[in-house]
């Protein structure tokens, strides 16, 4: 098939949830554009900003200490940053993330900091996590990253690797995230390196919206080698009643709903919904 050929394959609504035909998080390029996001303050492409970060964490403290939660494990850790302040906590801390450049960055942050955080670089829906955990966080959404099965899939794993009483915090977006965002299409030209890239490239982004509730930012990527590959970042927007059903087909208990996981009390307008989620 050609370049052309391909661009015009890809040029489409695809089913919903299907992959991207090339690794994201875990691409060399793309996970050092991902690195810079996850510390940059004026964008929350990656991790929200420092002072909610700190909010959260301290939440999180809160609600579940680590004299009664000793044993936490972060699920999509990134860098390591709420990995980091648990372990400055007093949290036993493990933290799992896909992208290879992430946890390299954690593990030489937790060595200079001699903060003891055991990280692993590993696909979560692949492995058998590591159990024991008193505490499961799951941060920024990237829940509804995941198509149905993959969402029962992790659910199953996170509710076996908890002991029993433990707790999970996750949060995901709600419509209100997407108020009035229609389908669209766009392109634009990125001169050396960008986001996607190292080498100049041209990228073709749609925004589809499938049932109402779940969307999809898809872009197509063309570059000077005339390689063309698909991201697709997929986002379920969950309410408070389709979030409740999930947790509650895996066995979890619904201990409360929130706005958000810096712990503001439940909205119905909020952009976000956090929960705690408990295996009785
Ligand atoms: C939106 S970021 C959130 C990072 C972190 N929780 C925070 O709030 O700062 C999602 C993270 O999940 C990781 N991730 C995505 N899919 C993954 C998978 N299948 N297995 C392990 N990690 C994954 C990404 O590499 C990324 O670091």
């Amino acid at each position: 098939m050609n370049t052309i050929e391909k661009i015009i394959k890809y040029d489409c609504k695809p089913e919903i949830y299907e992959k991207s035909t090339s690794p994201f998080w875990d691409d060399d390029h793309i996970s050092k554009s991902m690195l810079q996001a996850h510390f940059d303050q004026d964008t929350e492409a990656a991790s929200r900003n420092m002072k909610f970060i700190s909010q959260s964490v301290q939440w999180i403290n809160s609600v579940a200490p680590a004299s009664s939660h000793h044993r936490i494990l972060d699920i999509g850790c990134g860098p390591g940053i709420y990995a980091e302040k648990f372990s400055q906590l007093g949290y036993e801390v493990v933290g799992i993330d896909i992208s290879k450049r992430s946890i390299d960055y954690a593990k030489e942050v937790s060595k200079n900091s001699h903060s003891q955080v055991q990280y692993m670089n590993a696909n979560y829906l692949e492995i058998e996590l590591p159990n024991n955990f008193d505490l499961i966080t799951f941060i920024y959404c990237d829940y509804g990253a995941l198509s149905t099965s993959d969402r029962k899939l992790i659910l199953d794993k996170i509710y076996r690797s908890l002991n029993s009483g433990g707790k999970l915090i996750l949060d995901v977006f709600t419509h209100h995230q997407y108020l009035n965002r229609k389908e669209s299409s766009s392109w634009s030209s990125h001169q050396g390196s960008g986001f996607f890239r190292p080498i100049s490239h041209l990228s073709l982004e749609h925004h589809y919206i499938y049932n109402q509730n779940v969307r999809l930012n898809q872009y197509i990527i063309l570059d000077e080698s005339s390689k063309v590959d698909v991201y697709r970042i997929w986002d379920t927007c969950f309410t408070k009643d389709s979030i409740s059903k999930e947790l509650e087909e895996s066995g979890f208990h619904l201990n409360q709903v929130l706005s958000d996981v810096s712990g503001k009390p439940y909205k119905s307008d909020s952009n976000t919904l956090a929960v705690i989620a408990e295996k009785k």
